[in-house]
């Protein structure tokens, strides 16, 4: 007789039908028990195994994430069991402080094998599956991540049979014989919901890791609210493709919206391709049956070299702190353990190494109460490096774009007061100087944010294209480049003098201004990981007389073609737009391109000479 509840699917199976409790019982003491992962944690198994009147000893539940799973009250946990846990979700949390769970910093790309090899010992596993096809087979729904590996080691496997759980493609599926036990539950599949932004300093963070996605670019959109923000700026993009470890419901718009076309991947074109989804229910209804999505056990997603191959691969994630040098504290943060080493690693070392790839860590610039920098001159006792300085590459906070990847300890430390919190520079600065990664002279002058809304794509008139971006001090070591290409006669119609190079202190007055008064603008080539640097323009403003002094270097075989013109007009727009009234120029009188420059920028030009030097003066109209 089949009990009235069972579902007509699971009618062919009656044999390896149990209650939650009567599986329960099946644990004996001193097992491993695995448990399955985050929005498909078999929550009514976890339950039935506390709520045990005897519970088994020395029993060790094993896992990745468990969305609010394991029973806590408030800061104490209420388990009763020892957890290994790989990644410290809020509710395993208090569990960790009290001793109760291991936590294990590994990526969790490498989980698999050590299962295989029986260092993390598994002896029965418990997860959640859909109902099975015709053909016996269920498949692991929105979670797939390492739950292979653990049923390859398990000895007693059971699952909680949802039909509510989706259908996910890829190699998702399970044949029942594999499965010793099943336990029907008909509850919704967790939803799981970042929690909404109305910060505004994430809303700048996500437009910043947005202007670096191009069209055609593969993305890893980490867990974390950051991350998953920025795919709200990118519903201007083209063909964008998913090679991820997770997927939110972020995706869901650009999804709708035709943009997730995937078809500049360079593996599984058109795919999404995933380990597990954390969403909510219209997340798991677009997945079910639905042969867009691919899912991979979490090895398969992480092979470095699939990560490295993709065309264009971007990998976002989030970081608690950072140190001057740049070395990225994700797990463990002011003494406490929040996520985990997850595939952050794997994916941002992948993205470095694809063509045309971008390693991104995003992080807000303070804490939440604004009271502490979470750029450090150095990481607090109780902070853990995850990733190690020599693997960052774009760093965001909501201050600007700071990119590090090969430059050095001086300048990833100047590079990174730049987008600190404008309240904790000058401490950073003197720290810095105090620690010797900054020269004692070091200024800085901007207590902006980096104002990527001035960027400008230009094009000159022999066809190239440059990018026209305000200067940032970080600029100097591609500033004095820019001036060791200059030949004699330009350094002296520039500078007036014939110097053999720039100190520190020159340099920066080319790129390190405050944005009020001084403003520097820079003309660059090429991708902005390797960018050149082909023409500077900057103005000082005498605010008794409104009018700016401009100065201008373009190189040399860049000479001719209009950027000195554009640099103007850029220039201008930027000066008329704070009400500036004009600008003055000091030209020596053999230099005719500048004084065309200048004669040329608007119909009000006046121009006196003395003995030495033209003085050009521009009213803008
Ligand atoms: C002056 C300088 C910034 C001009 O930049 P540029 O990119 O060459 O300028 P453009 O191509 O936009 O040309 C600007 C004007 O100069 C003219 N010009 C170009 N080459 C010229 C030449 N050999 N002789 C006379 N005029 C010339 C152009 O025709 C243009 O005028 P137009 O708009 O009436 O045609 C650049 O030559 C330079 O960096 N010089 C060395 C540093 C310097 O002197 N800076 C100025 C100190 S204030």
């Amino acid at each position: 007789m089949l009990e009235p509840a069972l579902h007509p699917a699971l009618a062919p199976y009656q044999d390896k039908i149990i209650s939650a409790a009567n599986a329960a019982k099946l644990i004996r003491p001193g097992q491993h028990v695995f448990v399955g992962t985050a929005c498909a944690t078999p929550r009514t198994l976890v339950a039935a195994l506390e709520n045990l009147p005897n519970p088994p000893d020395d029993v060790e539940l094993v896992h990745f994430i468990t969305t609010d799973a394991v029973p806590h009250r408030e800061r104490w946990s209420a388990t009763h069991y020892r957890h290994r846990t790989f990644f410290v979700s809020s509710d395993i949390r208090a569990a960790v402080k009290q001793g109760l769970a291991e936590y294990v910093p590994i990526s969790i790309a490498q989980i698999p094998k050590l299962m295989a090899l029986g260092r993390i010992p598994i002896d029965v596993a418990l997860i959640q599956v859909s109902l099975p096809d015709e053909f016996g087979y269920v498949s692991l729904g929105i979670s797939v991540d390492v739950i292979p590996a653990a049923l390859e080691r398990a000895t007693r496997v059971i699952a909680e049979v949802n039909p509510l759980m989706p259908r996910s493609m890829g190699y998702s599926t399970v044949h029942l014989s594999q499965i010793h036990h099943l336990t029907p539950v008909d509850t919704p599949v967790t939803e799981y919901l970042h929690p909404a932004v109305k910060v505004e300093a994430v809303e700048r963070i996500a437009r910043y890791i947005a202007s670096l996605i191009e069209d055609g670019s593969t993305l890893h959109i980490g867990l974390g609210r950051i991350p998953n923000e920025a795919l709200k700026y990118l519903e201007d993009r083209r063909d964008l493709g998913i090679h991820s470890d997770v997927i939110t419901d972020a995706i869901i718009p650009l999804l709708e919206k035709g943009i997730l076309t995937g078809r500049k991947k360079t593996d599984q074109r058109g795919k999404i391709v995933t380990s597990f989804a954390i969403g909510n229910r219209r997340l798991y209804d677009i997945i079910n049956s639905n042969p867009l999505f691919f899912f991979e056990p979490i090895d398969m997603v992480c092979r470095p070299n699939m990560i490295a191959s993709q065309h264009k691969m971007v990998s976002v994630t989030q970081a608690f702190a950072m140190d001057l040098t740049g070395q990225v504290c994700s797990d463990q943060f002011e003494g406490e353990y929040y996520g985990g080493v997850a595939a952050q690693g794997e994916f941002l070392r992948g993205a470095a190494r694809s063509p045309g790839g971008k390693p991104i860590i995003c992080l807000l610039s303070t804490t939440d109460d604004g009271e502490t920098s979470r750029i450090r001159s150095a990481l607090h006792a109780g902070e853990g490096v995850v990733i190690p300085r020599a693997d960052v590459h774009y760093v965001i906070t909501e201050y600007g774009i700071a990119y590090l990847f090969g430059k050095s300890i001086r300048e990833r430390a100047i590079a990174l007061i730049e987008v600190a919190h404008p309240k904790f520079r000058a401490w950073l600065l003197e720290e810095a100087k105090r620690l010797g990664y900054a020269p004692t002279d070091q200024r800085l002058e901007n207590l902006h944010a980096y104002p990527v809304e001035e960027e400008r794509t230009l094009t000159l008139k022999n066809g190239r294209a440059v990018l026209v971006r305000p200067a940032t001090s970080s600029d100097a070591a591609a500033i004095r480049e820019l001036f060791h290409h200059l030949s004699k006669n330009d350094v002296y119609t520039r500078f007036f003098q014939r110097v053999q190079g720039l100190s520190n202190r020159e340099v920066q007055r080319l790129c390190n201004l405050n944005y009020e008064t001084e403003v520097a603008f820079i003309a660059t080539t090429g991708p902005r990981e390797h960018e050149q640097i082909v023409g500077q323009a900057c103005y000082f403003l005498n605010p008794s007389t409104n009018l700016a002094e401009t100065a201008f270097i373009v190189e040399p075989s860049w000479q001719g073609s209009g950027l000195g013109s554009a640099l103007q007009r850029r220039l201008m727009e930027h000066a008329k737009a704070r009400g500036i009234r004009g600008f003055i120029a000091e030209i020596l009188p053999e230099n005719k391109k500048m004084i065309s420059l200048a004669k040329n920028c608007c119909d009000h030009v006046a121009t006196e000479r003395d003995e030495e030097t033209l003085h050009v003066t521009m009213i803008f109209g």
